[in-house]
């Protein structure tokens, strides 16, 4: 592989999930006993190509995050592992996380701590296609739905092509100065509200590269998809437990 730095993965958790109705942010909410951030830093900690972790959390959650990352991260990263606090939005929190990573990572991925059970190999997979040359990537699975372009009345104006769409998921890798720069770009732009990084780095000119997505890198947004992270969960469990 041509990398000749390091692989940092930045994983912002610091939003405040009121639409999963928990109470509480979302990233502490529980699924198969743990909270949901504490499955992502153990993907993150089982990926054998990312050296370096940034957790971002709400502030007041730093001593909590700290403890989950000894817990699920402790002696399975070769870098370093740092907790910081996060911002108003997704963008300012990813660009903060950016800020906290250690000079040797020339890799950044960017993970939502709510799509805690994409697995490590999912990773390692973005992070191989940025150290064999891709800018940015991001992994996408074909779109199952027919999807519709509607005005402010509800009125469809068109459909898209299934086939030229894909639903795009994190982790998104990205050189790490093609991020950096296409975040102060955003910030120079006032844009505060982008959907993810690869469309800040879309609009600098530069390619962004798909790869094949995962089913369960899925974003946990509502209680049906928390009753589904736990079937998810219970079913590894009961594929690894010893035959009787
Ligand atoms: O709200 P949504 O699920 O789209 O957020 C995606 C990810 O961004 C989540 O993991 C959330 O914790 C994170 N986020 C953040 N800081 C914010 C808002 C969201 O780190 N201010």
């Amino acid at each position: 592989m041509s990398t000749e730095g390091k692989a940092a993965c930045v994983l912002v958790a610091a939003g405040r999930g009121e639409r999963l109705g928990e109470g509480g942010p979302k990233a502490f909410v529980r699924v198969g006993g743990r909270p949901l951030i504490w499955h992502a830093l153990r993907a993150i900690a089982g990926a054998d190509l990312v050296s370096h972790l940034v957790a971002v959390v709400p502030a007041g959650y730093e001593r909590q995050a700290d403890e989950l990352v000894d817990d699920a991260v402790a002696g399975r990263l070769s870098g370093t592992s740092r907790v910081v606090s996060g911002g108003e939005n997704r963008q300012r929190s990813v660009a903060l996380g950016l800020s906290a990573v250690p000079a040797d990572a020339d890799i950044v991925l960017v993970h939502d701590a709510a799509r805690c059970l994409a697995p490590s190999g999912l990773l390692d997979a973005v992070v191989r296609a940025v150290a064999h040359g891709q800018d940015a990537v991001v992994p996408g699975l074909p779109v199952v739905d027919t999807l519709k372009r509607i005005d402010e009345r509800s009125r469809v104006i068109d459909t898209p092509p299934r086939s030229d769409l894909r639903a795009v998921q994190t982790p998104q890798g990205f050189r790490r100065a093609v991020l950096t720069r296409a975040h102060s770009d955003a910030e120079a732009r006032g844009d505060t509200d982008a959907p993810d990084d690869a469309s800040l780095v879309e609009r600098t000119g530069l390619p962004v590269h798909l790869v094949a997505g995962h089913q369960e890198a899925f974003k946990i947004t509502t209680g049906h998809d928390l009753a589904v992270a736990e079937t998810v969960l219970a079913r590894a469990r009961a594929s690894a437990a010893p035959a009787p």
